[in-house]
């Protein structure tokens, strides 16, 4: 899931509580999305992640709602796992996983890990760190359980690929979003450093990370309007502000609109970037926090 980019003002126990029923009320439901949008060479962005942590032992996700990169983690060859949500019944579906049987999965708050020092040697998160608060107090908690020279790789919304469908679908939903009524308005959410190199640098430095290696990739979530449609609004938070009166009337601007993207194979591109920043715990650093 992801959701419009906002500033640090809001109160993170209001966003927190928002995502965890959110996704306590529509649990699995970034993992259907995902692996239905694969990047061009056919792999998933979880497959795209662990890749960045290949070798890694012992490994924690933070934000692992239903364990989907655990799971890609575990077929990897990782062989102790953790993970750590805010919301309990994600982590019910990662525990239905045949491959984290054994995996230690905790209901929680990123920036309170309730693991031990050094007890890692990659952590990893996948579209969820950019949607947290008090992101300089999960870096130092992520430099806190990680072993001497362990890795971090995350994956953050990049946006949506121009002249695609979901650019269109932002175009097009802005001005609903602002209409929205106040009583339906929701928390802003996350601290728009994470989605940057620059601010990931900001905030991992000073926990004692080397500068992050940054690469982006785009994952396809095109098919027919009507699809396009189902995908794109599963995929942002912000269409829970919206009556069903305004849903209808979007969809209907949509999908009148999205035929003139139509490719020959009666398909609509809709591409996202994701931005995926790796980087290592500078061994002077660790034990400092
Ligand atoms: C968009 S979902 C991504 C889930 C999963 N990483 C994936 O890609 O399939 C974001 C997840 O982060 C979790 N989350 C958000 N803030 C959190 C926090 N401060 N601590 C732990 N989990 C958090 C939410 O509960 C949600 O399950």
């Amino acid at each position: 899931m992801t959701t419009t980019p906002s500033s640090r003002s809001s109160s993170s126990d209001a966003a927190e509580m928002f995502l965890r029923d959110f996704h306590n009320n529509g649990p699995g439901r970034q993992s259907v999305n995902t692996e239905r949008a694969p990047l061009a060479d056919g792999r998933t962005s979880y497959q795209v992640l662990a890749a960045e942590v290949a070798g890694a032992r012992r490994v924690l996700d933070l934000g692992c709602a239903d364990g989907a990169l655990l799971e890609v983690l575990a077929a990897a060859g990782a062989e102790e796992l953790a993970g750590i949500d805010l919301a309990d019944q994600e982590l019910a579906l990662a525990r239905m996983r045949p491959a984290l049987t054994c995996a230690d999965l905790r209901q929680g708050r990123a920036q309170e890990l309730p693991f031990a020092d050094n007890s890692f040697d990659a952590v990893v998160s996948h579209m969820a760190l950019m949607l947290m608060h008090d992101v300089d107090r999960i870096a130092a908690e992520a430099a806190r359980v990680l072993a001497p020279g362990g890795r971090l790789a995350v994956a953050v919304g990049g946006g949506a690929v121009d002249g695609q469908a979901m650019s269109l679908f932002l175009t097009l939903a802005r001005p609903y979003f602002k209409a929205a009524s106040p009583e339906r308005s929701m928390p802003r959410l996350g601290d728009g450093r994470a989605r940057s190199r620059e601010g990931l640098d900001e905030l991992f430095g000073p926990a004692g990370f080397a500068p992050v290696s940054w690469d982006t990739v785009v994952i396809d979530m095109g098919g027919t309007p009507e699809q396009v449609w189902d995908s794109t609004t599963e995929a942002f938070y912000d269409m829970g502000v919206l009556d069903p009166e305004q849903t209808a009337s979007l969809r209907a601007e949509f999908l009148a609109a999205a035929p003139a993207l139509l490719d020959t194979d009666g398909r609509i591109p809709s591409g996202m970037r994701l931005n995926i920043a790796t980087t290592r715990l500078l061994p002077t650093h660790h034990g400092a926090n």
